[in-house]
């Protein structure tokens, strides 16, 4: 397992990069990025391009076999290129052009900046690719599906749609824009969202809109990529990304890239038993390419600059983030930053080291980090395997958060539900997307499968078809693919296969009721109430209260080979725990039971040999009896208890 950090060699003198470049070779890095901010260094003006202090920062610290991810620097133009281009500069959804002064303000369709951004990853592309010491290439830095509605961004999403539907008046009927004189007589008339609520704008467009400037990020990156593999194929390209209000398509974004990888600022908190947990966030991140990806900013210390700070990570946290990141499949882990900024909007975002420049108890765990990853050697080669997939839709992701359902509701806590109860019991869980290969799974949670897509629900059908057992839940079936409702019973298409519909809906938000399962458990639910009507379907749980007492809440449906579960209600973590044990006893999924709070499972493999993973995300100290004596990796022993401190990781070959 390899531990990098995040460098920024024109922010600090050259005697501090020699300094650095020994500590860190001393300390165990094994990689180091940079670049990504360092445009006006590289290329001060116009076609001047300066290489020299790149070259000496590359070799200063790869003589010490420290591995290179080189940066494209688009995210930060130059100065003097918005002032020669100041259309470059993306336009807000209020139709004004946004001030330039912090960063990422390039609109990504602008014909100069792709001029220059091009030009800059060419030349570094022809420089450094071929390079022994470039170990991998990040582009650009956390990209977004900007909302950018300049005179390109609006012309280039005309043509997207009419590419996408042919005629002007199939867009009228795709948006159904006779609903307040919304049609267009001109193509000219169609304009990108506005900076209005969305609630209030054509749900249809809004929709478009977030899958036109997704594509538009996905296609910037992929073209920068190729730019570097046509120097060399063997390049490994990625781009780091975080979760943000306007997140592109991540399948699609990393089509072309080698890996992906993620941004990781876990949330710290001052008591642990309110930890919240980043595993669902890396679950993620992993199912974006399902294959193992890497941290590219790792949580280094108090985060703040524009926030109020946050706390400082409690012992064990620098250490034990990262390790819970391997943990679901990172392989590399970089931290954000090697050293805090003492100048710049980010001074206060702190890395490693401090202002101090005292190596300090933070930068003395990360040096166990390093030490102990030197032993995790045997891991690099293995991978998770689970039984059990979540299924993510960017699009009904964009059309929850363009029409909210109902007080309270959140698209992605839908996920996160299920995600934590089958993390409970120690079950690896994968998050992919509605057209992935389901057939190796026990169980697949499509959860509030909201916007139609042939494909997704042919694969969900044949899935069940074949034997699999499905999970439903409200809000499914709603939409067609341009975000207008259909007219038929819910869930529409998925009707079929949970064998059941829904006569009426309630939407609750806040308030709070009762359902009771088969077995006369009781559990609160909120938010929306699906009414069921059976039609081949069992239930498996009635509502309590309300003037439907007694209709079926959630329903289970033997369908062909399979099964099709349906929950028309959302609920606390108790249900989807109960409701979680039952599905991984009906499949047959391994459960580990009385997992001590806090406490993480995952399994990794490589075919031979299985390697548990035991994270404590608590602040007291876990203790957890194995079954059998098992070779503990991190201390070369056998060990029939683990005793795991706080935020404390013990790694066992099974
Ligand atoms: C993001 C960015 C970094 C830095 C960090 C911390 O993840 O990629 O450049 O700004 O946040 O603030
Ligand atoms: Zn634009």
């Amino acid at each position: 397992m390899r531990i990098g950090v995040d460098y920024y060699p024109e922010q600090w003198d050259r005697s501090i990069w020699q300094a650095d470049s020994d500590l860190m070779a001393k300390t165990g890095v094994k990689l180091i990025r940079f670049g990504e901010f360092s445009w006006s260094r590289l290329e001060p003006s116009d076609g001047q391009f300066e290489f020299q202090w790149l070259d000496d920062a590359i070799s200063t610290f790869s003589r010490h076999a420290i591995g290179i991810v080189l940066c494209t620097p688009t995210n930060c133009p130059p100065l003097w290129m918005y002032e020669t281009y100041p259309d470059i500069t993306q336009i807000g959804p209020d139709g004004r052009r946004i001030q330039t002064g912090i960063r990422a303000h390039r609109c990504i369709n602008a014909p100069m900046f792709l001029y220059y951004a091009k030009r800059i990853t060419e030349a570094l592309a022809k420089r450094y690719a071929n390079n022994p010491a470039i170990a991998a290439w990040q582009i650009d830095n956390e990209i977004e599906a900007y909302p950018c509605t300049c005179e390109v961004c609006c012309n280039q999403f005309r043509d997207w749609l009419i590419d996408k539907h042919d005629t002007l008046e199939n867009i009228n009927a795709a948006f159904g824009n006779s609903v307040w004189s919304g049609e267009y007589s001109d193509i000219s008339q169609i304009k990108p969202p506005t900076a209005y609520s969305k609630a209030w704008q054509n749900p249809s467009l809004c929709l478009e809109y977030s899958r036109f400037t997704s594509d538009c990020a996905a296609k910037f990156i992929n073209d920068m990529s190729l730019i570097i593999k046509r120097e060399n194929p063997k390049a490994k390209v990625t781009t780091n990304i975080c979760f943000t209000e306007n997140q592109p398509d991540l399948y699609k974004l990393y089509e072309g890239l080698d890996f992906a990888s993620y941004d990781n600022y876990p949330q710290i908190t001052i008591s642990g038993d309110k930890a919240v947990s980043h595993s669902f966030e890396l679950d993620m991140i992993r199912g974006v390419k399902q294959k193992n990806f890497w941290i590219m900013e790792q949580l280094s210390g108090p985060t703040g600059s524009w926030e109020p700070m946050s706390p400082t990570p409690r012992p064990g946290q620098i250490k034990g983030y990262a390790m819970q990141a391997m943990a679901h499949g990172a392989d590399t882990v970089m931290f954000f930053r090697w050293r805090t900024a003492i100048t710049g909007a980010e001074m206060f975002w702190h890395g490693l080291i401090d202002h101090s420049n005292v190596p300090s108890r933070r930068f003395k765990e990360f040096t166990e980090l390093c030490k102990e990853a030197q032993k995790l050697s045997v891991i690099e080669t293995t991978e998770l395997v689970s039984d059990v997939a979540i299924m993510y839709s960017p699009d009904a992701h964009w059309a929850f958060s363009i029409q909210p359902q109902t007080e309270g509701f959140d698209y992605l806590e839908q996920l996160r539900s299920f995600h934590s109860a089958f993390a409970r019991y120690g079950a690896n869980i994968d998050i992919i997307a509605p057209t992935a290969d389901l057939t190796k799974y026990k169980a697949v949670i499509a959860p509030a499968m909201y916007v139609y897509d042939k494909n997704a629900a042919e694969n969900i059908y044949r899935y069940v078809i074949k034997g699999g057992t499905l999970v439903m839940t409200a809000r499914s079936g709603v939409k067609d693919q341009f975000n207008n409702c259909i007219m038929e019973p819910l869930p529409t298409v998925f009707r079929e296969v949970i064998g059941a519909e829904v006569k009426e809906y309630d939407s609750i938000g806040r308030h709070e009721q009762n359902i009771k399962d088969f077995a006369g458990n009781v559990f609160k639910c909120r938010q929306w109430c699906d009414i069921l009507e059976l039609t081949t379907a069992r239930a498996y749980a009635e509502y309590n209260d309300s003037f439907y007492s007694g209709s079926p809440a959630v329903s289970m449906n033997r369908y062909c080979s399979g099964v099709a579960y349906y929950i028309g209600t959302v609920c606390n973590a108790d249900f989807y725990e109960s409701f979680s044990g039952n599905i991984m006893k009906q499949t047959g999924i391994p459960r580990l039971r009385d997992l001590p709070t806090g406490v993480e499972v995952t399994t990794r493999t490589n075919g031979l040999d299985d390697y548990i993973f035991f994270f404590n995300n608590s602040d007291k100290e876990a203790e957890i009896v194995l079954p059998k004596a098992m070779f503990s990796i991190i201390d070369g022993s056998d060990r029939e208890k683990l005793s795991l401190k706080p935020y404390g990781m013990e790694i066992v070959r099974k």
